[in-house]
């Protein structure tokens, strides 16, 4: 039997998941880690935080699962997008990862789009955004220049573990995509872009597709970790491309929505689809040669449970009490109000919102409350404002020509048969959920598969490991309500 690992380095921890060839999982660790905020709206981690979650997770998967190293084919690496990793000389880290939620860049984003016009969009395939590397690596030259100038290497989270653990200095077409340097359509480094920046070529990673081989594991690294060194280690994704794998997204016409704390609605695309007014991102997919739309709503789970932490404190102590699920409760409660929450609106705003504002300033609203409002209203008004958020990015989707018929719900909120209804009856089309709840480990694992030559494809690789669970199917009248 054959296994392979995924590693998702996220932003509140490191997941290690060792699986299967046909997607079961069987042992995973993850490690957390500190997020510092030095200022209002930065956000910055330390790159050596997520090595050393990456050898623990790794050491824990390869010890605890009693399987042996040599039937470890391969890894494949996902994580957090867009952060900023700045390198000396001898390969130092020389200040803290700029992460992809931090906001410092507005001034740098207008720099860039007045310095490059209509082409930042043509070569970019979007607009100038502050949670993008380009604007922080400006930054940096505008505020650190004495860190700039010492600056040899740039690199993405995942790609600072992959040079740990294997020695090369690589990225991946989706997750180089998202560093506003890549020219998305030919998937390579754009020379216009870099010489704008005042950047060397060679201080970037060579550009691999996802299921290419980067690296292989380095002698310390297997002493470290009880891995077989030379173990492949696939190129990977940025953590929504990785998901788009792990939930089996790679075909025409499959999208994805995930609710966690933000949402993104994500489809799959063989020609490259560029939104005009930058409303949705279009990057390079993991499957050579195609690409993907995705949209961003800032505030999804993050709006069902704040809503959750500020009103219903005590409604979650008694779920406590009865041992379900505090979120299972508010969703019985929401049933008590019709479609509309009686003409109560939520705007789930609460964190700026990106799809289809495009506006760090945004905030929530709550529209039309009046005395006859029960609590059921404000649970189904909050839970639909998600949902309508979601739906003005898929909407976005179907206007730029994609079409979607096969919508899988990922992250916490797709537990909620509550909320894959309401987005189900939003979407009007059936929205699925699948076996694996691992998302982008898993889908690291098959690119990782796939280096390793367990699978001739990314496709074999998900028609391998990803299995439906259940199907939600709209309801018309609902719909026509919503
Ligand atoms: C994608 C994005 C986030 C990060 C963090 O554009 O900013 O999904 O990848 O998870």
């Amino acid at each position: 039997m054959q296994y392979i690992i995924g590693m998702d380095i996220g932003t509140s921890a490191t997941k290690t998941a060792l699986f299967d060839i046909t997607g079961n999982m069987v042992a995973s660790f993850s490690r957390e880690y500190p997020l510092s905020q030095p200022q209002n709206g930065w956000a910055e981690q330390n790159p050596e935080d997520w090595y050393q979650a990456a050898v623990q997770t790794l050491q824990q998967v390869v010890q605890t699962s009693g399987v042996d190293k040599s039937q470890i084919a391969g890894i494949g690496l996902s994580g957090q997008m867009h952060g900023l990793v700045m390198l000396d000389e001898h390969y130092n880290v020389l200040r803290p990862a700029i992460l992809w939620c931090d906001q410092r860049t507005e001034n740098e984003c207008r720099q860039l789009t007045d310095m490059l016009g209509e082409q930042l969009i043509q070569i970019t395939a979007n607009p100038a955004l502050t949670g993008f590397t380009a604007g922080k690596i400006l930054w940096v030259k505008n505020h650190e220049p004495h860190i700039f100038a010492r600056c040899r290497y740039i690199l993405l989270p995942k790609d600072y573990v992959r040079f740990r653990l294997t020695g090369a200095l690589a990225t991946d077409v989706t997750d180089a995509s998202g560093m506003q340097l890549l020219d998305v359509k030919n998937r390579c480094w754009s020379q216009t872009m870099l010489s704008a920046l005042g950047l060397r070529e060679n201080m970037l990673g060579k550009v691999y597709e996802s299921s290419q081989a980067s690296g292989d594991i380095t002698p310390q690294i297997a002493a470290l970790t009880g891995l077989r060194e030379g173990t492949p280690v696939a190129a990977g994704a940025g953590d929504n491309e990785a998901a788009a794998v792990g939930t089996g997204v790679i075909f025409d016409k499959t999208a994805f929505t995930t609710i966690g704390t933000s949402g993104v609605v994500f489809a799959h695309t063989s020609t490259p689809v560029i939104d005009p007014q930058g409303r949705v991102h279009t990057f390079c997919a993991a499957v050579p040669n195609t690409w993907h739309v995705m949209g961003v709503t800032q505030g999804a789970g993050l709006s069902i449970q704040w809503m959750k932490n500020t009103f219903f404190t005590k409604e979650a102590e008694t779920a406590k009490a009865q041992g379900v699920s505090a979120y299972a409760l508010l969703d019985k409660m929401a049933e008590n109000s019709p479609i509309g929450a009686n003409k109560l609106l939520f705007l789930p705003y609460l964190m700026g919102e990106r799809t289809p504002h495009l506006d760090p300033n945004a905030r929530g609203v709550f529209f039309g409350l009046s005395g006859m409002h029960q609590k059921a209203d404000i649970i189904r008004a909050v839970c639909e404002g998600v949902c309508y958020s979601l739906r003005n990015a898929c909407d976005i989707l179907r206007e730029m020509g994609l079409s979607i018929a096969d919508m899988t719900a990922c992250g916490g909120g797709a537990s909620s048969a509550f909320l894959r209804q309401m987005l189900c009856d939003n979407y009007n089309i059936p929205v699925k959920t699948i076996t694996s709840n691992e998302g982008g480990a898993l889908g690291a694992a098959i690119l990782g598969g796939v280096a390793a030559g367990v699978y001739t494809s990314v496709e074999e690789g998900v028609r391998a490991c990803i299995r439906t669970k259940s199907t939600t199917t709209p309801n018309l009248q609902a719909h026509e309500r919503y």
